[in-house]
């Protein structure tokens, strides 16, 4: 036995010298990747029980195993671990607490399975947990939107296009937009997780493994929904944590979009909305200053989401199959993506309901900006002229609004019927804005009842899942 050589490794048998301290350093993981402590655990739990049940392990040695394991979990817990450098990473720590613990039988733990297959799996393991919790907090913030939407299908505030005043929208008809997006990354969030939940334990180092083992027992005991297919592709594959992270890119994006109405929203010069005091900041020089810090924070983290996104394709560009070290840079941008998704997820869920619409300063702006022309347009229509025609007269009467600085709702009827003769006093009823937006009474519009419907629908479907 080679005892006088590299000792403290479990793979020091064919070594002549110690690693170099600085390669030893540079090449550990465990400083970032003991967070999958728990689910390398089940992991092992998991393979021990299923070797004991293929006759690999006897019954006495698995019992030692699952009790080593205990307390390795219990010291974990406890923050009484002494995780070491020189043990490279998660899995070989734990590995070799164990043996230290329980003896022999702890070296028997790691027959047919490989670092490989391990790590395959514990990641899959923590990331399906952490979507589980992702998705939670999605929901909680889609209810609170649906629900500040429901209480406003009839607040009325100018719709924009291009951010210029285009036409009047049901404030709650705006939030279920909002809603619409989020509803799209929960469905992405569930795609990734089913093509996700499968077993790669069993792979070994990447050709299989001599012993008997029974790969459906290992996935079925850790929740998996069946063993992967390809031994190469189960150690090699990193699809599910790019799928993740193209979710996340696109939900930050979201709530970036979201961020950004709010901080304009909250501004002096729109003051649509009040923000509570304890989402926001004050300056440290400007004393009349509330900064929207929490929206403008969300804004500013889907750059590192992004930068997440990126360097895991980046990471996966070229590798040839099947395991490579590379695959170690996976941990920190998913562990970054997860907790800036999560964080970023609470942050809304907690804001979103406790919005106040200032519901008279919206309707001004709706009502001052010539929002109701198109419907003038449509009125004309009704009328008889041709579309491009109706265009053109409204078109002349917004200019003349510019002029004597009169809403069309403002103009007398005589006034009007200068541009149009035909004209009559029920043109009142589409260019208030309550006739604007009650009008486009059909599936997707903004008409109160319409809105009103559409947040039922949306809640079922949340509460449906
Ligand atoms: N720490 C490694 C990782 O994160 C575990 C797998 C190491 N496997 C190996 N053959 N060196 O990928």
């Amino acid at each position: 036995m080679s005892k006088d050589k590299d000792t403290s490794k479990l793979w020091g048998g064919r070594f002549n010298e110690p690693t170099d301290s600085f390669v030893q350093r540079y090449t550990a993981s465990v400083t970032f990747d003991q967070r999958m402590a728990a689910e390398d655990i089940a992991g092992s739990r998991a393979h021990a029980s299923m070797l004991a049940s293929v006759g690999v392990l006897t019954q006495a040695e698995l019992e030692q195993i699952l009790d080593g394991l205990d307390q390795v979990a219990a010291e974990i817990e406890a923050g009484e671990f002494n995780w070491s450098i020189e043990l490279e990473d998660v899995h070989m720590n734990i590995e070799a607490r164990l043996t230290e613990l329980i003896g022999i039988t702890g070296k028997k733990l790691h027959t047919g399975r490989s670092r490989n297959d391990q790590v395959a799996t514990d990641i899959r393991l923590y990331l399906r947990s952490a979507i589980d919790r992702i998705a939670e907090e999605l929901t909680r913030l889609q209810r609170g939107t649906i629900g500040l939407a429901a209480d406003n299908t009839a607040t009325i505030m100018p719709g924009f296009t291009h951010l210029q005043t285009a036409q009047p929208v049901s404030f709650g008809h705006h939030l279920l937009a909002w809603n619409e997006m989020l509803e799209r990354d929960h469905g992405r969030l569930m795609d990734c997780r089913t093509r996700m939940n499968q077993s790669p334990l069993g792979a070994a180092a990447l050709a299989g493994t001599t012993y008997p083992i029974e790969r459906e027992h290992t996935a079925a005991a850790l929740g998996f929904d069946k063993p992967t297919e390809n031994s190469l592709d189960s150690v090699s594959d990193r699809d599910f944590a790019i799928e993740f992270c193209s979710f996340a890119s696109l939900l930050m994006t979201h709530l970036s979009r979201m961020s950004e109405e709010l901080v304009i929203w909250a501004s002096a010069q729109f003051n649509f909305i009040e923000l509570p005091d304890r989402f926001c900041t004050g300056s440290s020089i400007m004393p009349q200053k509330k900064n929207p810090d929490v929206p403008e924070l969300v804004r500013g983290k889907v750059g590192r989401v992004n930068g997440h996104l990126i360097s895991l394709l980046t990471l996966m560009k070229s590798q040839p199959l099947a395991y490579n070290k590379d695959n170690q840079e996976d941990k920190e941008p998913l562990f970054d993506t997860v907790d800036t998704v999560l964080d970023s997820l609470r942050a809304f869920a907690d804001m979103v309901p406790a919005i106040k619409p200032r519901v008279e300063n919206m309707r001004e702006a709706a009502r001052s900006g010539f929002s109701t022309a198109t419907d003038l347009a449509d009125y004309l229509v009704g009328l008889g002229l041709p579309f491009r025609d109706a265009h053109e007269v409204v078109g002349t009467a917004v200019a003349h609004g510019v002029e004597t600085g009169l809403d069309l709702a403002e103009m007398e009827l005589a006034t009007l019927q200068g541009f149009c003769a035909d004209i009559r006093e029920d043109v009142f009823d589409v260019l208030t804005l309550e006739g604007s937006i009650g009008a486009r009474d059909h599936l997707g519009g903004t008409a109160p009842n319409q809105v009103a419907a559409a947040a039922g629908r949306a809640l079922a479907l949340v509460e449906s899942r």
